[in-house]
């Protein structure tokens, strides 16, 4: 790198750079290059008056034309829900309103309340109980479209269920019960455990060990027909679930059923009350209820 040389009359300046003989000239920059950069900033000004721009603490300035749907998309939008909203006013009023039993009875407020309740079921439900509300097999997430149901299948008490939902710490009301873990507490032995599987085996009409279910059916009428009854036919006031049927929450084989006795299953879902309101509640409700199980 060189001093700056000295210019000789009609020649372009040079910065001063030279590398190897070849010198970088200092050319003005091209007119119409540098007049687009002041109408850039000209514009950026012009903007900023103009529409939504600076941020301030909690929000932004709104501009001249920002408070207008037409100067704001972001406005635009909140408009458009809201216009909505509104149109759907009066029938969320009397979806919050109605008997729940008396819902399936309007045809109007039905059928508004199933595709709401569609709606809010893809974004909140599917994920646990399948976009199709079938549940997921053996996972522990029943299915919503039969008539087997562990706390019950009737507006109201799917309604309780989808309110406070079931063994979460997040509200006081959720439905709860505990199944013992008869294994890892040492309640049975395993020799016992086994027995009264093959029992399950058998009231569920699986292939099973006779001499064993018939020691399984007293250790069941012993310390499982307190919650899933004598004939294993469950008790929905604690979800306990029916044992003598082919639907099974968590599997019903052998090796899932002894790991069931052993370890218990305690299944949890999230009160909604918290994140939905109660015309959204009540719409989804009535989704569930009519997907084919309702009561
Ligand atoms: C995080 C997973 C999860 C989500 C999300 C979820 N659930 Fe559940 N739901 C469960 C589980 C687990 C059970 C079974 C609990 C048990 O073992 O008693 C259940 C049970 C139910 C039951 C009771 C079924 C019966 O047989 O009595 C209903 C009704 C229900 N869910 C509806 C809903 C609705 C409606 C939504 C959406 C607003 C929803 N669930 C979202 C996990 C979930
Ligand atoms: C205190 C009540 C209670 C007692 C006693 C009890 N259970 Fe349960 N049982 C439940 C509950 C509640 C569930 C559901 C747990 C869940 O949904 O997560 C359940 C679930 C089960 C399941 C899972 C069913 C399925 O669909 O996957 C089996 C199997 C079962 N119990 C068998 C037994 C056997 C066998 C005994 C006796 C040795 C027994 N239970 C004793 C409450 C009880």
């Amino acid at each position: 790198m060189c001093a700056k040389q000295v210019k000789k009359p009609g020649e372009v300046e040079t910065t001063g750079h030279e590398w190897d003989g070849i010198r970088e000239l200092d050319n003005p920059m091209p007119r119409w290059w540098l007049y687009t950069f002041y109408l850039t900033i000209i514009w950026a000004i012009g903007y900023t008056f103009f529409y939504p721009a600076w941020p301030l603490v909690t929000s932004a300035t709104q501009g001249l034309w920002g408070g207008t749907a037409a100067g704001n998309p972001r406005l635009a939008v909140v408009e458009e829900i809201k216009r909505f909203d509104d149109a759907n006013a009066p029938i969320k009023a009397k979806l919050v309103a109605a008997d729940l039993n008396a819902i399936a009875t309007d045809p109007e407020l039905e059928g508004y309340a199933k595709s709401a309740g569609a709606a809010v079921f893809k974004t909140w439900c599917a994920q646990c109980h399948g976009a199709g509300a079938a549940g997921v097999q053996a996972g522990g997430y029943p299915n919503l479209l039969d008539d087997d149901w562990l706390w019950g299948g009737d507006m109201e008490s799917i309604h309780l269920t989808v309110t406070h939902g079931i063994r979460n710490t997040t509200d006081a009301d959720a439905r709860y019960s505990e199944m013992p873990k008869f294994g890892v507490d040492g309640l049975l032995e395993k020799p016992q455990i086994a027995e009264v599987v093959e029992y399950v085996l058998q009231i569920s009409g699986q292939e099973h060990d006779a001499a064993l279910a018939t020691a399984g059916a007293t250790v069941f009428a012993d310390n499982c027909a307190a919650c899933h009854m004598e004939d294993g036919s469950g008790d929905r006031a604690q979800g306990a679930p029916k044992l003598t049927d082919a639907v099974w929450l968590y599997g019903g084989d052998r090796d899932k059923l002894i790991e069931t006795v052993t370890y218990a299953r305690f299944g949890v879902m999230p009160n909604w009350n918290t994140r939905l309101s109660e015309d959204e509640i009540r719409a989804v409700s009535t989704y569930v209820h009519s997907l084919g199980g309702g009561e």
